[in-house]
Parts: C-alpha cells; structure tokens; sequence
C-alpha cells in the first residue's frame, strides 16, 4: 500500500465536502454522528452505484426480481430474525470520560499499535488470542479479560477504568401509533438489514411472479444500525443504504450456489472499475459465523484504513424461513411440481452497502498527479459510475461558439449528464471536472466552426482528440464500454 493511498482518507473527506459529494448531516448545528447528506455530486454517484447494481441482478437475470418492502416491519419479524436476542455488539465505557467503545476495536487498536512499534510477536499473541475470544456467551468475559491483562487505556481519556464488557443492541426502537402506551407495547424497529421484507414476501412474489426455484428478490433501501463505534466516514453509519439479493435454492444445491455468487459477485466489483489488487475474499472462520449462516466471506477492499468489508454473501441455510414459519404460523414450503418434493428452501444471500460501495468507488478513483509543476487532484472512476459525463466548454465567451456548445451541450442531455461550463481558463475548467471524476470534456473553438469538429478531452490521460460533432456520443459510449482502471 502506498504512502498515497495510506494518507488519503482526509483528503477523500475534504473534497467529498468541497465538490458537493457528501456533508455531514445537519451540519450547521453541529452534524448528527455518522449520519451523512449526499449533495449533488453525490446523489448523481449514488444512484449510478445503485442503477449499475440493479441491472446487474434484475435486468441481466431472469430469475432475479426486485421488491420495495417497507422499513417499518411487525416486532416478531425481530424476534424471529434473531436480532432482538443477538444482534449485539460487545460495548465497555470508560468510567473517567463516559465515553463508549467498542471492546474487540479496543484491542484492534492495541494490535494496530503493537505493529507499528515493531512489536510484531506480541501483536501475533494478541490477535490469535482475539480471534480465539468467546463464542456468544463467554465474549464479554474474554474481551475484559484482554483489555485487563494488557492494560489497553481509554484511548480519548488515557485512564486505565473500565466498567464491564456488556452487549449492546444495535437496533434502533421507536414507539408506533399518535398515542405512545407504557412500556413496550407499541414498540417498532427500524430494520437493521433489507433482507428481512425479502424474507417475508417471498411466498407472495413466488406466486405473482411465477418464479421456480432457483430464484432470486433483490432490493435496495435504507438499514438502521445504532453503530456503538462510528468514525470513519461513510464506512460506518449509523443510517445506511443496503443493495441485497436473497437467492433461494433446493437444499444441497446451496454450496455450489454460494460459490458462484461469491465469484459473481467479485466480478462485479471489478467490472464497476475496481482495481483487481485493491480487491480480495476473506472467509470467515467457523466459529465467527454470523448465527444464521453456515457459510460466509467478505469481499474487502483496501482502503485508507486497512482491508475492510465492502459485500458479505452468505449461505444462511433455511434459518430465516424457518423461523418465519415458526414464529408466523404460516407455511414456507416450496412444492416441487416435477420431484413432487416439499421443502423449505435454502438461502444464499448477497449484501453489500451502497455508502460503503461508495466510499470504495472514491479511495480507488482518488489520484493526485503532478501536471506541469503542478498537482492535479483526478477522480478515476469508471465513467459508467461519473457524476458528470462530459462538460462542454466554449473556447472563449463568443455568440457563435456559445451557440455551438450549447446545441451539443442539448443533444447530449437526452442520454448524458453534462455540464456547460464557460467561466474561467479552459486549464481551470478541467481541473474543475477532474476533481468532479468527469470523464469526457467538449471544448468548441473557431476551427469547429468552419469544419464542424471540437476537441474531446479524456480525463486519464488528458489526451485530446479532433472529432466530428455528430459522433460526440458515439465516442462517448465507446470510451464507457471500453474503459479499464489505470
Ligand atoms: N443481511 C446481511 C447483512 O446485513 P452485514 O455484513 O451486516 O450483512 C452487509 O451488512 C453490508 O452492509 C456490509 O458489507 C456493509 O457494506 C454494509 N454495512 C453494514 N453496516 C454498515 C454501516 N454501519 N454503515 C455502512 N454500511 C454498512
């Protein structure tokens, strides 16, 4: 990992705000924690994000169908789920400042340390006895244990006083219905993950989309997670978007399933212009798998921060239908009309988080290149995914080349984002759109209007070419399918 790459996370957040890619939210009275605002820039990047993915998973497969399911769902749904028993997170306060970790971050920070003071034994020592702490029950016990036994401090306060390790649920409650009773009689969630008003409505899109097993429901939409620990920008929030598919399957066919949407979906990474070395699976041990699941793995990305999670797919077996069953009352059986076999389907599920998808899409595009003394700040994404498409500048500010690069700018409105842009040096309007990961610029000049050509100039590489206005668009679409990441 380069120096660049180490260091870029700041940066990434300052030009997020500065561009118009993302605010805090509620920033004038001070931001909320790990909430986030899309501007402009943003919106465009995220619904790019989220378009590609949708085609990817409905339009390309003719058993994949989408939902829109509510975020409000029935209590029980939690119950069943798992996530009012064990959707958890081990938290320890700090008696000093009362400031609230996350106990296992504690001791990632204290390995994290540990490596960069050369003390690379005892950080082996202290991961292995890490990722050996606790199956459920006995968690809280060991992460205290550690945290007692090497002494880790509060990072903020440097005291050495620690409460307990206690768990502390994720979900956020909120009351339901104009007249709030006691206790917790009306007490709604906000779901934590999509998946499960997948889960829910599978027996209704099975029967109005006359899908057969093996099929898929995707759906894209927000998650809440009271997020003990949430730093790192759009990497961690609190409200979040998640693009899910829940493909269900006959029981025995779940590995070979899983397998291949692992390599889907890896593919997919890089297929939204992802840097191959910047991308990995990670499987999960046996005994850290999430309770639902009997197969799982990360696809990571490195980021600024290290390699990190990005997708999870899952093989979360029968569990979810099953409990639904259970908790419901309500058969989930699939009839198999030509094995005449009845059975409750198998799950293999793909996750991946749009912000954090987004975030990725940032640190791999973030360059900073040095251009004729001075630097060049250059988002690379693939243009595909770009904001802006294309800017289109006149030369100077003349009736004739503003008429000219107006008329293109239209014609290109019907199938790109563009901008028009006139103020300032064509040198700056570059700038502006390179930092804005625009991938295409237009600039007409007085040659353009005795031949009826302008110049076309690539991001990348900042080559330019003389093309013919009517195949501005053309080139545009070529150059998209064409790309790769540099
Ligand atoms: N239904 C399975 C599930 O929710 P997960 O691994 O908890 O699995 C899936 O979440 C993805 O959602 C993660 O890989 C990540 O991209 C995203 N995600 C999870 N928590 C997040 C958070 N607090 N902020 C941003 N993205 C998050």
């Amino acid at each position: 990992m380069s120096i660049d790459h180490l260091q870029q996370l700041d940066k990434i957040v300052s030009l997020s705000k500065a561009r118009g890619f993302i605010f805090q939210s509620s920033e004038i009275y001070g931001g909320l924690g790990a909430v986030y605002d899309y501007g402009p820039l943003g919106a465009e990047l995220k619904r790019n994000v989220r378009e590609a993915w949708w085609k990817e998973m409905t339009q390309k497969h003719e058993n994949i169908v989408g939902i829109d399911a509510a975020i409000f769902m029935h209590p029980r749904v939690w119950e069943a789920s798992g996530h009012v028993e064990g959707f958890n997170d081990p938290m320890i306060d700090d008696k000093q400042s009362k400031k609230r970790y996350r106990a296992d971050m504690l001791i990632e920070q204290q390995i994290e340390k540990l490596h960069k003071d050369g003390d690379i034994d005892e950080a082996e020592k202290l991961k292995k006895l890490l990722d050996t702490s606790g199956t459920r029950e006995g968690l809280c016990e060991d992460l205290h244990k550690i945290i007692m036994d090497y002494e880790i401090k509060a990072p903020d306060s440097g005291a050495f006083d620690w409460t307990e390790v206690r768990q502390f649920n994720l979900m956020f409650k909120t009351q339901f219905g104009a007249v709030s009773s006691s206790e917790d009689d009306d007490a709604v969630y906000l779901r934590p993950e999509t998946a499960q008003g997948i889960f829910v409505n599978y027996k209704n899109v099975m029967d109005t989309s006359r899908q057969q097993i093996p099929f898929g429901i995707a759906q894209v939409g927000k998650a809440f997670r009271n997020e003990v620990v949430a730093r790192q920008f759009v990497f961690r929030m609190r409200e979040f978007e998640q693009m899910e598919m829940q493909y269900f399957v006959q029981p025995g066919t779940d590995e070979e399933m899983y397998d291949e949407w692992l390599s889907k979906r890896m593919e997919w990474h890089r297929g939204i212009g992802i840097r191959e070395q910047y991308l990995r699976v990670a499987p999960h041990p046996e005994d850290k798998l999430a309770h639902y699941a009997r197969d799982a793995a990360d696809i990571q990305y490195r980021f600024p921060i290290g390699w990190q999670e990005v997708e999870g797919i899952h093989n979360r077996t029968d569990f979810d239908l099953t409990q639904h069953q259970e908790y419901s009352g309500k058969k989930m059986e699939y009839f198999d009309q030509s094995t005449r076999e009845r059975y409750v389907p198998y799950v293999v599920e793909t996750s991946v988080g749009l912000d954090r998808t987004i975030l990725m899409v940032l640190c791999d595009a973030y360059r900073e290149e040095e251009v004729e003394g001075e630097v060049r700040t250059v988002l690379k994404m693939h243009p595909k995914l770009a904001p802006i498409t294309a800017g289109v500048f006149p030369l100077v500010k003349k009736p004739e080349l503003q008429n000219l690069a107006r008329k293109i700018e239209d014609d290109l409105r019907e199938d790109f984002n563009v901008l028009y842009d006139e103020s300032g040096s064509i040198g700056k309007r570059y700038r502006r759109l390179d930092e804005a990961g625009t991938p295409f610029c237009i600039t007409v000049d007085f040659d353009g209007l005795e031949d009826n050509t302008v110049t076309i100039r690539f991001r990348d590489d900042m080559k330019q070419e003389r093309i013919q206005v009517e195949h501005v668009s053309e080139v545009i679409r070529k150059e998209t399918k064409n790309w790769n990441p540099s």
